[in-house]
């Protein structure tokens, strides 16, 4: 048996996972597998070098780092900590690593959010010189006009200046797909109100590379290495635009 690395409960439970005795019982019931094998008790492993599972889903991308991907729903504050008492995104997900959202959503805004304790990626992802785009579906009232489209495609102007150019398209009468790759404050919906066509409900489907239209509102998931791996390039001024295997 492999006695280097670390032992694998221990592994989860830093990623997560739970203590170390759900962890332990995790793999108990044979819900771990490592390389494709289910784990055996005591089994240790190298974070970087093995691939381990959890119910089908790879678990890990460097030791200690974790990034999630959660669908946040309405009501719930994009912050690690809310003085107001809210509901907070920090308390979709596992309580241990503690991690922080990158970038965020308003409380009205639902859809896909990333929260890590990656520091490096969080940088790059929000710094606006990367610009990793993001993708929101608006459904605004009324229905806007071939100019009012062309607008918001060309920029409008906001007052803390022109939006850059963005990816508008019709889905159908009155619900638009949104592409930016800025992202300041509640942009989206001030965009939509310059043109005269407030916002009724705003999603966010994309972040770069990353989508995922089967998860629940709430829900979570841990990012696969491919996932990670591809946002970093996105962010790092690489292609974009697949989605990546999920490794699942
Ligand atoms: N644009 C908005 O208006 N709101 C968000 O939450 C994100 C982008």
């Amino acid at each position: 048996m492999n006695t280097e690395g670390e032992r694998l409960q221990k592994v989860l439970a830093r990623l997560g996972f739970g203590s170390r005795r759900v962890c332990e019982d995790l793999i108990a019931d044979e819900r771990v597998t490592v390389n494709g094998d289910i784990a055996a008790l005591g089994r240790r492993v190298d974070v970087d070098q093995d691939r381990v599972e959890v119910d089908g889903a790879v678990v890990g991308v460097r030791p200690g780092l974790v990034h999630y991907l959660l669908n946040k729903p309405t009501g719930v504050i994009t912050t690690a900590d809310d003085p107001q008492g809210r509901p907070t995104v920090v308390e979709l997900v596992p309580d241990q690593p503690r991690i922080f959202p990158v970038g965020r959503l308003d409380g009205d805004t639902e859809g896909l959010l990333i929260l890590t304790n990656d520091g490096d990626l969080a940088h790059q992802l929000t710094h606006p010189s990367f610009g990793v785009e993001k993708e929101y579906l608006a459904h605004v009232d009324g229905v806007p006009s071939r100019a009012a489209l062309r607008n918001l495609r060309e920029g409008v102007e906001l007052d803390d200046g022109r939006t850059a150019p963005a990816r508008v398209t019709a889905v159908e009468p009155g619900l638009l797909r949104i592409t930016i790759h800025e992202g300041r404050n509640r942009q989206v919906r001030r965009m939509c109100d310059a043109v005269g066509h407030p916002v009724r409900r705003l999603i966010r489907t994309r972040i770069g590379p990353i989508v995922d239209p089967r998860l629940p509102p709430g829900g979570w998931r841990e990012l696969s290495r491919d996932e990670v791996r591809s946002l970093e390039v996105a962010s790092s001024g690489g292609r974009e635009g697949e989605a990546p295997d999920r490794e699942r």
